[in-house]
């Protein structure tokens, strides 16, 4: 099947991103999944898929339009440098509005990534921006993206491995900004979920290493 007019859109507009920025978008687009699904909302990102593309993959998409120059800079930014990157939400929303009025069936697609983009950056206590919304009058998924994006960005080590934050510091760092930056709900679902899992895997790694003991003679 060839790609319709709206998919091609999306690609082009994707692969202007530098290959990190690109794999930032999609494993933030997995833990988005993984919250969703421990919230026992797994079922939500079918209802929104269009063809094979999940909304959950394009947070920052609209940092394709910004100067690449200024992305790869690893200092702090300048008020003004700060202004044109928080721009991105903008550009990206633009992007999904294009494609919904090219492809009528990419409509619940379309509204969700647009949510996604737009509101990613709020913050719970009304902190944030574009709109400076605060609690649950930021939509859901936006919510749970905040929480990911925040995630993926203190585990990836796009700065070098010395940026790269452990688990344990990274699910601290939600735990400190929850209720300020993060929904309160979430980062406890998500910590929990990951804390749980972590152990699990510990437990399975022990069992592994007494039965290899108990096995080997
Ligand atoms: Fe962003
Ligand atoms: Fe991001």
């Amino acid at each position: 099947m060839t790609a319709s007019k709206g998919e091609t859109m999306l690609k082009k507009v994707m692969m202007r991103l530098p290959r990190q920025e690109a794999y930032h978008n999609m494993v933030t687009g997995q833990y988005m999944r993984i919250i969703l699904r421990l919230m026992g909302k797994e079922n939500l990102e079918s209802e929104l898929m269009w063809h094979h593309l999940s909304p959950f993959d394009y947070h920052d998409i609209g940092k394709a339009f910004l100067d690449q120059d200024l992305m790869a800079e690893q200092t702090i930014y300048t008020k003004d440098q700060e202004l044109l990157m928080m721009a991105h939400v903008d550009y990206g929303t633009g992007v999904f509005q294009q494609i919904a009025e090219i492809e009528p069936d990419a409509r619940m697609f379309c509204a969700a990534a647009e949510e996604i983009v737009l509101f990613h950056h709020e913050c719970f206590d009304g902190s944030g921006y574009p709109d400076g919304l605060s609690g649950r009058d930021i939509p859901l998924l936006a919510r749970v993206c905040a929480v990911a994006n925040v995630y993926t960005r203190l585990r990836e080590n796009a700065g070098g491995p010395m940026y790269q934050r452990t688990i344990k510091e990274s699910l601290d760092a939600l735990k400190r900004y929850s209720g300020t930056f993060f929904d309160p709900d979430i980062v406890e679902i998500f910590v929990k979920g990951t804390t749980e899992e972590l152990m699990e895997k510990q437990l399975v790694r022990q069992l592994d290493i007494i039965e290899s003991h108990h096995f080997s003679f």
